[in-house]
């Protein structure tokens, strides 16, 4: 028996004198039975050997592998609340010190500690369907999949990516109830309805608010925060057909909206140029990635006024509950860097996962029963 066959044993059944003389001979630790793809992780994860699971992390057993199902260890140990949280809190702290290397210039002296996966090395989506985890590639993004998006317009950026969707035709159902884009992939459903009355809830909290939607989409979430008699009412949106479609509905000229066609990354900072100051935001886009959501998030503290509330469609991950649950936390880690307190507000969402709900879109997005709403707060400075 290889050493390697040995610690899946040794972490089955949790005999950690085995583990630590096997770790000690060297004993690749990423190893993956060829048979279901575990890892010794998924296995110590599996048996609820909590002291196994700090071992192989600290030494080096990546907590992102996925199985041949695309199960992590984090899906493995979900019935032992201390290994998940260990889990969850092991893929953050590996996010954050990827993600602050990232952010370092060229050249810069970040160290990688070995044991660190390397899912935030690329580049990552954040809406609809978008894997987030570098190893589920598989998965597709609300319309798209990364790689189509990317390889078919020869896109390897997120700018590229964003700009491949911005020049293809757009095409509304007949119904109202779907967004396509060219390919017969969504880019927003009439099943979202119930959450983006409740996104609207949250930003806009009472009438009388100045709030701001980025993304128009099926306008969904603008009809709702319509409903909240809002003092003022930006609307960003980027791709020409939905601009045209939002205005053929009359958007342009509805007293307090003020409809701005063009991408957030260049309308925002005309915005704070005019000292544009807000009670209430909602992002919402298409074909962006998680570099987006940052640069995104950076620009909120200056446009929010104090206690001002924040909210995003969150479709982080949304093909792997896990990487979910590591994705959600992150942003609330790095949102609280920004003086935000995030709480996710569980909402069922059965509608979603109806087939019929899905029929004339090339590829389902959702595939959870709880949709994780983020509520966003910026705490007084
Ligand atoms: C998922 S839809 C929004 C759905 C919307 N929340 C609703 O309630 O119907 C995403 C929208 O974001 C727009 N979009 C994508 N990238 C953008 C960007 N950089 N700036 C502004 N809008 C963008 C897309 O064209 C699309 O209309």
């Amino acid at each position: 028996m290889s050493k390697e066959s040995e610690l899946l044993d040794a972490c089955a059944i949790g005999k950690l004198s085995d583990i630590s003389r096997l770790l000690d001979d060297g004993v690749d630790v990423s190893y993956q039975d060829p048979k279901d793809g575990m890892s010794a992780l998924m296995k110590a994860a599996d048996g609820s050997h909590l002291e196994a699971v700090e071992m192989l992390l600290s030494a080096g057993c990546p907590w992102n592998l996925q199985d041949h199902e695309g199960y992590t260890a984090g899906e493995y140990g979900m019935h032992d609340a201390a290994i998940l949280e260990r889990l969850v809190d092991w893929g953050v702290q590996a996010e954050l010190v990827l993600g602050n290397v990232e952010n370092q210039p060229a050249g810069g002296s970040g160290v990688l500690p070995s044991a660190l996966p390397s899912a935030s090395q690329q580049q990552q989506q954040v809406q609809r369907g978008a894997p987030l985890s570098s190893l589920s590639s598989a998965s597709v993004q609300r319309g798209a999949t990364l790689s189509s998006l990317s390889s078919a317009e020869g896109a390897s950026t997120s700018g590229d990516a964003s700009q491949a969707y911005l020049s293809q035709k757009l095409h509304y159902s007949e119904d109202g109830t779907k967004l396509l884009d060219a390919d017969g992939e969504a880019v927003m459903m009439g099943w979202e309805a119930p959450l983006m009355i409740r996104h609207a809830e949250l930003i806009c909290r009472g009438e009388g608010k100045d709030v701001m939607n980025v993304g128009f989409g099926l306008g969904l979430v603008d009809k709702a925060i319509q409903a909240h008699s809002p003092r003022s009412h930006i609307i960003i949106e980027a791709h020409p057909d939905v601009y045209n479609h939002a205005l053929s509905l009359g958007w342009g000229t509805k007293p307090g909206v003020r409809l701005i066609k063009g991408r957030w990354q260049q309308v925002i900072p005309q915005l704070l140029d005019e000292g544009v100051k807000l009670d209430g935001v909602f992002w919402d886009t298409y074909a962006e990635y998680y570099s987006d959501m940052r640069e995104f998030h950076d620009m909120l503290p200056l446009l929010l006024r104090n206690q001002g509330v924040y909210s995003f469609f969150n479709g982080l991950a949304p093909d792997n509950i896990f990487f979910h649950m590591v994705y959600s936390r992150l942003v609330k880690v790095e949102l609280s860097k920004l003086g935000f307190k995030t709480s996710y507000l569980p909402v069922n969402i059965q509608e979603a996962l109806e087939p019929s709900v899905w029929e004339g879109v090339k590829n389902k997005y959702w595939h959870f029963k709880t949709y994780f709403l983020p509520e966003c707060c910026l705490e007084p400075s």
